[in-house]
């Protein structure tokens, strides 16, 4: 625990006080357990509209979670996934892909974490060939782990050309609310290119909660037995689903993802004033990337929470969240202006 704001991970924010009220409001008395509840009924009905979801909505625990439920409702054994080498679902999940869906993943170079129909094309070859696996699912990030989002025209002609290329798409959306937020479009705009994504409220305020949204009526029957297979059937489903019912509320998920993605701009056109740190990432999203000179990452860390993305560089990765405030990056700006031996403004 730090006064100071961490700027590590939109994760290490605490709950967002609506999110911690309606959970009190859960807890009053009996409910029917495994999601026959309200909450449960209510938060899916308001999420299936939101999305259009033919095939359903299902609550779980985390994005890994999420990322191996919605990959297991497209893949038969002999089949494989295509993403970007950066990718969560590649590089932070220990595999869990790998071991509980049993897939390979191909993995695809992506300078700004963003697939391409050329990118995906490099890694058809051996379609029909019985000796090597077989693509079936594109999965790509939205915001993407890099900060940067698909626009809509992106996402359009990847969807089509997957969709020419019999391939389904998964859209791991642990930071859907700040895409939406970027792009300022519905969350349903970004769907209608996916044949199943995740819905993130964890990184938006919730204390853990993730919705899968299956868009695709034919991949949906099976998700019921997925999830409970992999123990992500939460037995007081309502906690779970009271918190989307939260950030659902006066579209308070909106209002989370604009705030953090304001103050990632903050904070890059406050850095981007000095010399000695370039943001290499275009900050579409609440992260901010930039190159750093190596010998202040030490000096800053005393004081502030972030992570080195890449050693080479060195690359950091500041992430503001729903309750970073301006105040927040202003204090870490001028911290930075202090070691790098500016003037603090
Ligand atoms: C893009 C992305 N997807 C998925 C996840 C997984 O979330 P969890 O840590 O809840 O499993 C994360 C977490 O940081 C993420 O950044």
């Amino acid at each position: 625990m730090t006064s100071r704001k961490s700027f590590g991970s939109d994760n290490h924010a605490a709950a967002h006080a609506a999110v911690l009220r309606m959970l009190a409001s859960a807890s009053d008395g009996d409910a029917v357990a495994y999601g026959d509840d309200p909450w449960t009924e209510q938060a899916t009905t308001r999420l299936r509209e939101m999305f259009g979801a033919q095939g359903g909505v299902f609550f779980v625990f985390t994005g890994t979670a999420a990322n191996v439920l919605g990959i297991s409702l497209m893949l038969r054994p002999h089949e494989s996934v295509i993403c970007t080498e950066s990718a969560h679902l590649n590089v932070d999940e220990c595999g869990a892909a790998e071991r509980i869906v049993g897939c390979k993943l191909l993995t695809a170079p992506a300078t700004d974490g963003k697939l391409t129909p050329e990118l995906v094309a490099a890694q058809l070859s051996g379609r029909g060939d019985e000796h090597r696996v077989q693509p079936r699912v594109v999965a790509i990030t939205q915001a993407t782990e890099l900060g940067t989002c698909y626009s809509l025209a992106e996402l359009a002609a990847l969807s089509r050309f997957c969709r020419e290329q019999g391939l389904l798409v998964y859209m791991d959306g642990a930071r859907l609310a700040n895409a939406a937020a970027q792009l300022e479009c519905p969350p349903a705009e970004l769907a209608a290119h996916a044949d199943v994504l995740s819905f993130g409220g964890t990184k938006n305020g919730a204390v853990g909660a993730e919705a899968v949204v299956v868009m695709n009526d034919a991949l949906g029957s099976v998700a019921p037995f997925l999830r409970k297979q992999q123990m992500q059937l939460s037995s007081k489903m309502r906690f779970l689903a009271a918190q989307f019912l939260a950030l659902l509320e006066d579209e308070l998920w909106l209002r989370n993802a604009r705030q953090a993605n304001a103050m990632a701009r903050r904070l890059a056109a406050g850095v981007s004033a000095i010399p000695g740190i370039t943001v290499c990432q275009p900050v579409e999203s609440n992260a901010v990337f930039a190159l750093v000179d190596p010998g202040w990452v030490p000096r800053l860390q005393r004081d502030w929470h972030f992570y080195v993305w890449d050693e080479a560089g060195p690359v950091v990765r500041w992430m503001t969240a729903f309750d970073t405030t301006s105040s927040d990056v202003d204090e870490f700006v001028a911290g930075v202006r202090e070691v790098a031996g500016l003037a603090v403004s």
